[in-house]
């Protein structure tokens, strides 16, 4: 483990809740007179291995490193990579750690969702033969992917401040699609949950659970199921109109079901991904 790269330590036992993470719902028991069980690294693959990805066998080769602040990130942005590291740091911003990584002389793909920013660092850091810079939304995990099918590591900040449930979406397609020796994520609330973990119990028997170990692979249809169940409207607003490029009758059950969602955004995108699949909405039987 990284020196200098531990959460935030907060102590508060009692029952916490997962499900806002978008994972299968399920109960972790904190326990503050059980003392800790592990480095809080190793509770956050616990974490994720039991709510969906990856095996216990790759969780194990990974190390995942949750960080609140951005000199952190970015000192270990100078420090983490070798030479011959692939390096994907999603949500560049305005290049303020793809500065330090670009000067280790690892090859870096840096994404972000902002027009604006990704032409700016991809113009002020031109000169480095090592960058490739892109406009990329990083749900798009086919499209990162193309960028850079396998990273050795990953630099994940959509901001400090994003919502637990949106940072997790992120860390789990992540995880399913790629596997780096390490992850770097900031963020402020999944660092105050990971100081809070003082204990996990992971299934005795994966086997009993096959739907929450996924192989490693980019299975472009299990990302949009997970994503149209995601709490987040523009991740069930995106995945509804690209299931329209899987037709098969999950694809449309699922488009059905979304057709009653709670958000008239996601509600409109499942109908025109229907009908694009050329189904007839004006049907009686669409819970809309
Ligand atoms: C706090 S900034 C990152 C700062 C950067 N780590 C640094 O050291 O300067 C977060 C960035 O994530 C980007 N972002 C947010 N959601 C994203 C997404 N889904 N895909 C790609 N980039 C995203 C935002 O546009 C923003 O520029």
């Amino acid at each position: 483990m990284v020196e200098g790269a531990g959460s935030v330590p907060v102590r508060r036992p009692g029952n916490l809740s997962v499900a806002a993470l978008g994972f299968p719902s399920a109960q972790l028991t904190l326990n503050e007179a059980e003392g800790a069980k592990g480095e809080p690294n190793d509770i956050v693959i616990k974490l994720l291995s039991v709510f969906g990805t990856p095996s216990p066998e790759c969780a194990a080769k990974m190390e995942v490193i949750v960080v609140s602040s951005t000199e952190t990130y970015r000192r270990l942005a100078r420090e983490l990579p070798h030479p011959e590291d692939a390096v994907l740091e999603i949500g560049c911003s305005a290049g303020g750690a793809t500065r330090q990584l670009v000067k280790t002389g690892a090859c870096v793909v840096a994404v972000d969702n902002s027009r604006e920013l990704s032409a700016r660092v991809r113009s002020e850091l031109r000169a480095h033969g090592n960058l490739k810079v892109a406009c990329v939304d990083a749900k798009d995990i086919p499209a990162v992917a193309g960028l850079m099918p396998t990273p050795t590591l990953v630099f994940l900040d959509i901001g400090g401040n994003a919502p637990l449930d949106l940072v997790a979406l992120h860390l789990r397609l992540v995880l399913r699609a790629f596997r780096p020796r390490v992850i770097v994520v900031r963020s402020f609330e999944l660092a105050l949950l990971t100081g809070m973990i003082k204990q996990t119990e992971a299934p005795a028997d994966p086997s009993a659970h096959p739907d929450h170990y996924v192989s490693f692979g980019r299975d472009i249809f299990a990302h949009l199921l997970d994503l149209s169940a995601s709490s987040r409207i523009g991740a069930r607003e995106w995945a509804a109109w690209r299931l329209k490029n899987h037709d098969c009758p999950t694809a449309r059950q699922r488009l059905r079901e979304m057709c009653a969602d709670p958000h008239p955004r996601v509600r409109k995108a499942a109908l025109r991904a229907l009908r694009a699949l050329g189904e007839d909405t004006s049907s009686a039987s669409l819970p809309v």
